[in-house]
């Protein structure tokens, strides 16, 4: 394997995915590099239906390995909402739309600390699956999860998404507030993917032939 897929245009997630694969020393594409556009809608209930979907139809279709992931925000005090609807949480019918007057990420931040007004309980977590699918051999997938708190108010200018609105458990700081490395240490994306290096170094160990077997069919998609 010398190149691997990230199935995103976010280009804060390829940023992330792109320190957090460094350790296996490939090149890491993203769909901005794929010459031929294909559209991948994710209509589906769940993080790991909407991450696989996008695993598969992008990786059958250029034919290289790939990685896609699902990731969102789940707020207590919501009944776990954003979750899968966190990039479009603004526009979609629970507690009124949103207006988009800068972008997507602020509407979404302000329709959630409109809807979080007055509420004592602010916990959340982050979560992430990622799935690993190389075409016409196998998938595997694994997931993370980075628990806290939502802020009163958007603080910090690093990260995406709800980064500035969310802080970790344990810190005073928010994840828009962190460094690069201390967000990838902690967060859901982090955590998801150290779990997945793990288990494709095995896979692929040639001293662990044994190991080949039960990741495959114990992980198998
Ligand atoms: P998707 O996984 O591309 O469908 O988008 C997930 C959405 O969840 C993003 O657009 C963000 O709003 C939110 N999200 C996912 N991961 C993070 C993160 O690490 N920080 C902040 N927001 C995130």
């Amino acid at each position: 394997m010398d190149k691997i897929l990230v199935a995103t245009t976010n280009k804060g997630k390829l940023k992330e995915f792109r320190q957090l694969l460094s350790p296996l020393g490939i090149q890491v594409l993203s769909l901005e590099d794929m010459k031929q556009k294909i559209d991948v809608e994710e209509d589906r209930e769940t993080f790991l239906e909407n991450a696989l979907k996008k695993a598969k139809t992008y990786g059958d279709f250029y034919k290289i390995p790939v990685i896609a992931e699902d990731a969102g925000l789940e707020v207590e005090a919501l009944d776990g909402y954003p979750g899968v609807y966190s990039a479009r949480f603004y526009g979609i019918d629970f507690g009124g739309k949103e207006p988009v007057k800068e972008d997507k990420d602020k509407a979404n931040i302000d329709k959630l600390l409109r809807l979080l007004k007055g509420k004592k309980n602010r916990k959340a977590r982050f979560v992430s699956v990622v799935v690993f699918y190389k075409p016409e051999d196998f998938g595997i997938w694994t997931e993370g999860y980075c628990y806290g708190y939502i802020t009163e108010q958007p603080r910090g200018d690093r990260g995406f998404g709800y980064d500035p609105v969310f802080i970790p458990e344990g810190y005073s700081k928010t994840m828009a507030e962190l460094q690069p490395e201390e967000k990838n240490k902690i967060s859901h994306r982090g955590k998801a993917v150290k779990k997945l290096l793990k288990k494709l170094e095995k896979l692929y160990s040639t001293e662990n032939p044994d190991l080949q077997g039960l990741d495959r069919t114990g992980q198998q998609i």
